[in-house]
């Protein structure tokens, strides 16, 4: 039976034999691979998405969680606490619930999908909406963590990178060596370090013999990277990367450096649309914030920054079903009210054959 990344990844990861496990058997995610998306794009290129929306909580942070939370609970922590734009806090509340300690996590007021509200408050997590952003929230609890005993369990948390980075040794160990392009999502700046640490240790291992190419994307109003400088007040309707001020600043440069990547930045209407073409076209549902990875490697195969006849994975940071409104608000064209008779139903099905 697969039992979560702690247990398959062991090796790799900063963890004792007779360290308690908090594990909700998190990873072994699907890699898909597109076909009728690039069939219309006129460049040969083989596109891959990494499906994180899979995770038990929904999004990738379950794999960083797993680490922070069962060290957290190995050291004797009796609560954790993070800022978050949502899947953190998320994830968070039912990684302590499940480990049976306390978690409070501070989300900006009004500014959070859905469903990512109910899973924290499910959990039974401790919900401080704050009148604020995520970067108000994550200078408070560095300053509450100061004089508090909570563990943060945000990324500036080094063991939630051990844990994410297993993203990339799943990539390598599904596709036999690493791909030449990885594209994904940037916000907090985490998730970018992450996959290149793990891109980095397979290759000392001897498991792959090269690393992919980084490129972060960003939505247009909070793109710290692209603009390089913090922004002060973030705006975007992918509230997952709604950030302006990014803690793995240095990391993630590095990781950009590093790989010969890049950062680009791309406006809410053509994130939304390819949240919308990729669930139309390829059957797979992913958050706004997600979308912006598929759509700037398409930008950069169409411009021919990312050549012909290459190997690309876009992560698919978190599950679609976690942002209903921001689905259902560009979907209405599909929903009609019929009488309940068979004529109604019967028309209908004909009008739309296609
Ligand atoms: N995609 C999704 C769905 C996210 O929730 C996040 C971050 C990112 C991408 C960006 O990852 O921050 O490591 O660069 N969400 C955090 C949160 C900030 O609080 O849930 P990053």
């Amino acid at each position: 039976m697969y039992t979560g990344i702690i247990d398959h990844y062991r090796k790799y990861l900063p963890v004792n034999d007779d360290m308690p496990i908090v594990s909700l058997n998190e990873g072994n995610t699907p890699l898909i691979r597109l076909n009728n998306i690039p069939r219309t794009l006129g460049k040969e290129v083989e596109l891959y998405v990494k499906f994180e929306g899979a995770n038990p909580t929904g999004s990738f942070k379950d794999r960083g969680m797993t680490m922070a939370v069962s060290k957290a609970v190995e050291k004797g922590s009796r609560a954790i606490i993070c800022a978050s734009t949502g899947n953190t806090s998320a994830a968070a509340a039912a990684y302590a619930a499940r480990a049976g300690i306390r978690c409070f996590v501070l989300i900006p007021d009004g500014k959070i999908a859905l469903g990512k509200l109910a899973q924290a408050m499910m959990h039974g997590s401790v919900v401080i909406q704050i009148q604020g952003n995520f970067d108000d929230g994550m200078r408070l609890v560095k300053e509450v963590a100061r004089q508090t005993p909570v563990t943060i369990v945000n990324s500036i948390n080094p063991l939630r990178l051990q844990g994410q980075k297993t993203i990339s040794f799943e990539i390598i160990d599904t596709l036999g060596t690493a791909p030449d392009y990885h594209c994904l999502p940037v916000g907090n700046a985490g998730n970018i370090s992450a996959h290149w640490l793990g891109y980095c240790e397979y290759m000392e291992a001897g498991l792959t013999d090269s690393r992919p190419v980084i490129a972060g994307y960003q939505a247009f109003g909070a793109a710290p990277f692209v603009l390089g400088q913090k922004v002060d007040r973030p705006e975007t309707v992918a509230t997952a990367i709604r950030i302006g001020d990014p803690q793995s600043w240095d990391k993630a440069w590095q990781a950009s450096r590093e790989s010969n990547g890049w950062f680009d930045r791309f406006r809410d209407e053509e994130i939304l649309e390819m949240q919308h073409e990729l669930a139309q076209r390829e059957g797979i549902f992913c958050e706004p914030a997600s979308a912006v990875s598929l759509l700037g490697a398409l930008h950069d195969i169409k411009k021919g920054k990312i050549p012909e006849g290459k190997r690309v994975v876009c992560t698919l940071t978190g599950h679609g079903l976690k942002d209903p409104d921001a689905a259902i608000k560009q979907s209405s064209a599909a929903r009609l009210k019929v009488k309940p008779t068979l004529d109604s139903v019967r028309a209908v099905i004909l009008d739309n054959m296609g």
